[in-house]
C-alpha cells in the first residue's frame, strides 16, 4: 500500500531515515567509546529499541513503570528508570526487580533512599540507585558542588539493601542553547562536572560504577566524553521540527510525521482545517523564539520533508488543527478537501505517544505497523 492510501490522521516512520538516525548514533558512541543507552520514551516501542541496539538487546532508559514493565516482559533486562523514583509505587519497583537482573531506580532525596532501603531489606531484595545531579537543566537533580551530594551519594553506597550504581545528568538545558558554540559549551560542562564530581566520589572511598550523560541536542555536538561512561539519547531516532530548527539534525533527517487530511476551507477567513488537534500534536511550541512560523509543528508534502512554505499549523482544538497561509492567502485549489500532507511534529515524543500504532513505510510503500506500549503510569 502506497502511504496517500492510509486512513488520516494517522504516524508515519519512514524507515530508512529511522535506520540511518540510529545506525549513526551507536557508531558515533562507538567512537566516543561510551555505552549507549537510549531513552525509549519517545517510540516506546521494542523493534525500535532493537534498532538501536543493532538488532540485539541493550541497556535502555524508560520514563514511567509501564514502558519498563513493557520492555521487561520482552526480554530487556538492564532497565533505568530515569525519573526521581515515586516511593508510592514501591510495589512495582519490588516486583520489576525480582524479574529483570539489572533494575536501574533514580534519586535525589535521603527520604526516597530511606524508603527503598527499607523496603528492600523487609523483602530481601537489593535495588540499584543511582545519584542524579543536576549541572544546569534545573528541573531534578542535586547540585555536583553542594556537600550535601556527596553525603547523598555515601548514604545511598552504604545503605543496607542498595547498591550505588553511579550518577546520572540530563542536559535538557542544550535544547535552550542559542548557538552551537553555546550547545557544545553545555555538552562539555556537563561532563566535567560529572567527571570531577565522579572523581571526588571515588577519593571518599565511594565506587562510581557508571557515569551517564546525554540528551539529543548535547550529543549531536559533543566532541568529546572521556570519562562518561554512557549516553542516553531519546529523540534522535525520530527527531523533529524542534530539533531541526536548533541544528541537531536536518529537516531531511526527521523520520516521524503525521499523515494528516483537509477537513474544512474557509476562504472568508483565510483559513483551512485539518484532522488533527492537540490530542494527537501535543501543544508543544518548540522554539517559536528561533522560528515564528513553526506554529504547532511543520507541514510537508508526503513526497519530501521540505518544509512548505506556503502554510502553516498556528492553532489546535482538542481534534482540529487550524491553517493559515504565511504572508498571503491560501491557495485552497492545491489543498482540496481529503487532500492529504505531512506534519513534522515541533516534539515527536509527545506526537508519537498519542499514537498506537505507527505505520513503518520504505519509499512510499507501508511495510508494516509498529505496536508502542500504551498507557504512561
Ligand atoms: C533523564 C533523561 N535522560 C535522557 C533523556 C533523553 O533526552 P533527549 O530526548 O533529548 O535525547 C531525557 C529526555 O527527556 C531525560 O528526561
Amino acid at each position: 500500500m502506497h502511504i496517500i492510501d492510509l486512513p488520516t490522521p494517522c504516524a508515519l516512520i519512514d524507515a530508512n531515515k529511522l535506520q540511518n538516525n540510529c545506525d549513526k548514533a551507536r557508531t558515533r558512541c562507538q567512537a566516543l567509546d561510551v555505552q549507549l543507552r537510549p531513552h525509549v520514551k519517545t517510540h516506546k516501542c521494542v523493534d525500535i529499541a532493537l534498532m538501536q541496539h543493532g538488532g540485539s538487546m541493550g541497556p535502555i532508559t524508560v520514563s514511567t513503570l509501564a514502558e519498563a514493565a513493557h520492555f521487561a516482559d520482552h526480554g530487556f533486562n538492564d532497565i533505568l528508570y530515569a525519573v526521581p523514583f515515586p516511593i508510592t509505587r514501591m510495589n512495582d519497583a519490588l516486583a520489576l526487580n525480582r524479574r529483570i537482573s539489572s533494575l536501574r531506580l533514580l534519586v535525589d532525596h535521603e527520604d526516597t533512599v530511606r524508603a527503598l532501603s527499607d523496603a528492600a531489606v523487609a523483602n530481601d531484595q537489593r535495588f540499584t540507585v543511582h545519584l542524579k545531579i543536576d549541572t544546569g537543566y534545573h528541573r531534578a537533580g542535586v547540585s555536583p558542588d553542594a556537600p550535601a551530594s556527596l553525603a547523598l551519594a555515601q548514604r545511598i553506597s552504604s545503605s543496607p539493601g542498595l547498591h550505588f550504581g553511579g550518577i546520572v545528568s540530563h542536559t535538557g538545558h542544550a535544547y535552550d542553547a542559542q548557538t552551537e558554540t553555546d550547545r557544545a559549551d553545555i555538552a562539555e560542562a556537563d561532563r566535567a562536572q560529572m567527571v570531577h564530581f565522579a572523581n571526588v566520589l571515588r577519593a571518599q572511598g565511594v565506587p562510581v560504577p557508571c557515569v551517564s550523560v546525554g540528551s539529543t541536542p548535547a550529543f549531536a555536538v559533543t566532541r568529546n566524553l572521556q570519562g562518561a561512561d554512557e549516553v542516553r539519547i531519546g529523540n534522535y531516532p525520530f527527531y523533529d521540527a524542534f530539533q531541526a530548527e536548533i541544528g541537531a539534525c536536518t529537516y531531511d533527517d526527521i523520520a516521524f510525521s503525521v499523515l494528516v487530511s483537509v477537513i474544512g476551507h474557509y476562504p472568508d477567513r483565510n483559513l483551512m482545517i485539518i484532522d488533527i488537534g492537540s490530542i494527537g500534536m501535543s501543544k508543544d511550541l518548540g522554539r517559536q523564539d528561533m522560528t515564528p512560523i513553526l506554529g504547532y509543528g511543520r507541514l510537508a508534502t508526503v513526497e519530501s520533508n521540505t518544509p512548505l512554505s506556503d502554510i502553516q499549523l498556528v492553532g489546535l482544538s482538542q481534534e482540529h488543527g487550524r491553517i493559515v497561509g504565511i504572508n498571503k492567502p491560501i491557495e485552497f485549489t492545491q489543498y482540496p478537501i481529503g487532500s492529504k500532507f505531512r506534519v513534522m511534529p515541533n516534539h515527536s515524543c509527545l506526537t508519537a505517544a498519542a499514537f498506537d500504532k505507527y505505520w513503518l513505510f520504505r519509499g512510499k510503500t507501508v511495510e508494516k505497523a509498529l505496536n508502542p506500549c500504551k498507557f504512561w503510569s
